[in-house]
């Protein structure tokens, strides 16, 4: 890590003692691990522009809900805008990824009950009442479908445009918009304790469509019954249709 990035941090946490380049990494990040004196924190970097543009969003919302308390999420302590990256500095928590804890479970039902536990974290979230400062503005869908569009233009995504069409025209029918997380994969919620506890990767936290997130939610057990049982047994208030799966999660995720 170069000098001025180093003493720009230590002007938020005081000392560094050491710095450890974590083994699981994220898709639009490099992730490191800070210890001072006296506790360790997270330091998140990104580089290319579409995700420092995400980082300084979820930097954000990361404020406002330290603020709140109403939602789990790691504590925020500050943002470092360079020239070629940004850097958000999060406290670190002990704990693992969903996808790392069910990747280490030993049985099924080890894993059955952490999916469970998803499942409930996850309907408790949506059940909330909306906070006020998380609304955007206008129609979420409407507004990711706009993004999409742009990231097309770009050459910023890997969907399609004949994809993007599709899916202007089969909107699906509209439900009542609750907060999301917005990337709710097993990638981007914390187990700590046997369960799932904590979002992290927060950028596109928002008031929009559940359906999302609960597709994104399932992605990766969509065809092992048994688990999706599990993640229903906690996730009790509603059941995306086979049609909402894929709108979202072969549909609109496509571009993010
Ligand atoms: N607050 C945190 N405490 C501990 N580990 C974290 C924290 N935030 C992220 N991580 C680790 O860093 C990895 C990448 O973080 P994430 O925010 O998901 O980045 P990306 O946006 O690149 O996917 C996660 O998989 C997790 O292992
Ligand atoms: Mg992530």
């Amino acid at each position: 890590m170069d000098e001025s990035l180093q003493r720009k941090i230590e002007e938020v946490i005081g000392s560094i003692n050491k710095i450890n380049l974590l083994d699981e990494q994220g898709w639009t990040s490099e992730v490191r691990r800070i210890f001072t004196g006296d506790r360790s924190y997270l330091l998140k970097s990104s580089y290319k522009e579409k995700y420092r543009t995400w980082l300084k969003a979820e930097a954000q919302v990361l404020k406002i809900l330290n603020k709140k308390k109403i939602i789990s999420v790691p504590e925020y302590y500050g943002f470092i805008e360079g020239k070629d990256s940004d850097h958000l500095i999060m406290s670190f928590e002990d704990g693992m990824t969903l996808t790392a804890a069910l990747t280490k479970a030993t049985s099924s039902t080890e894993r059955k009950s952490l999916i469970r536990s998803f499942g409930q974290f996850l309907h408790q979230f949506h059940e909330k009442e909306p906070l006020e400062i998380l609304k955007g503005e206008g129609d979420w869908l409407e507004g990711q479908l706009i993004k999409a569009q742009s990231y097309v233009e770009n050459g910023q995504t890997g969907g399609s445009i004949k994809l993007l069409n599709h899916l202007k025209t089969k909107k699906p029918t509209p439900v009542i918009q609750t907060m999301i997380h917005g990337d709710c994969t097993t990638d981007n919620v914390f187990v700590i304790n046997g369960e799932v506890q904590l979002f992290i990767d927060i950028a596109g936290m928002t008031v929009g469509d559940p359906r999302y997130d609960e597709s994104l939610a399932i992605r990766k057990f969509m065809d092992n019954p048994e688990y999706l049982t599990a993640f229903y047994e906690g996730y009790t208030r509603y059941r995306v249709t086979k049609e909402e799966f894929f709108y979202f999660d072969e549909g609109v995720y496509e571009f993010f």
